[in-house]
């Protein structure tokens, strides 16, 4: 690993544990649970247990060699955000700057769901954002089956951890990955699917829609029925 490397990733560290430390003080002493009793009343986790489990299962995928991406990769691209967020966006894989800087959606694609996340009335620290791949595809290219079947038990756990109210599936390959189809998001784009109990809604990719910014009114649509289920729930 270089020295540019080691620094990016003790840096994401820092930062975790900050906002660990962060959450368990927004939260009553009495909610942090002892081992063994990890729920609170409503039967789940508070956010600062959340955060804690999110960190080691990011320890485990730091040191992940389940497939061939970790021989080519900079950083494991994990995940970023709220632990305790109501809405988790999941994309594809990290690109170039994702797999530099270790974090996800922070290149071109990036910056626009930034925006939508804006045009929400929301912010990225109150969302949770991480990608089906973990690892960088070498020239961005897709995930392999393979990659993603190593690789989904970390979005699953995330998932369940962070436990969220709406999922938005960012793209065919996230989409595909979690309710495991085949259909085109042209056709499933928009809809309210139960994932677990979970509502999933599929969207266009931002990097779609930077190619194609008329499929952005159709995002738009996707982005303010989450909206409103979230103002539902
Ligand atoms: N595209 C993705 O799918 N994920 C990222 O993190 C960045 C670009």
């Amino acid at each position: 690993m270089s020295e540019l490397n080691t620094k990016t990733e003790l840096l994401n560290v820092i930062r975790d544990i900050k906002a660990y430390i962060k959450a368990e003080k927004e939260y009553d002493a009495e909610e942090i649970p002892m081992p063994g009793t990890a729920v609170s009343e409503a039967g789940k986790a508070p956010a600062s247990s959340k955060s804690g489990t999110l960190l080691s299962l990011k320890n485990e995928a730091l040191n992940c060699r389940a497939c061939p991406l970790h021989k080519t990769r900079r950083n494991v691209v994990f995940g970023d955000g709220d632990p305790g967020a109501k809405l988790v966006f999941v994309g594809e894989a990290p690109g170039y700057d994702e797999d530099l800087q270790g974090l996800p959606f922070v290149g071109q694609a990036g910056k626009l769901l930034t925006k939508m996340i804006e045009a929400m009335g929301l912010s990225r620290d109150r969302v949770y954002i991480c990608n089906v791949l973990k690892c960088r595809p070498p020239e961005n290219r897709q995930p392999q089956p393979e990659e993603v079947t190593a690789c989904k038990g970390y979005l699953s756990r995330q998932i369940e951890i962070i436990s969220p109210k709406v999922i938005c599936c960012l793209g065919r390959h996230a989409a595909c990955a979690l309710l495991e189809t085949e259909e085109p998001i042209s056709k499933i784009r928009g809809k309210e699917i139960d994932f677990k109990g979970v509502i999933l809604v599929p969207t266009f990719h931002p990097a779609y829609l930077l190619r194609n910014p008329s499929a952005k009114k159709e995002a738009w649509e996707d982005l303010k029925k989450i909206k409103r289920i979230l103002s539902e729930v």
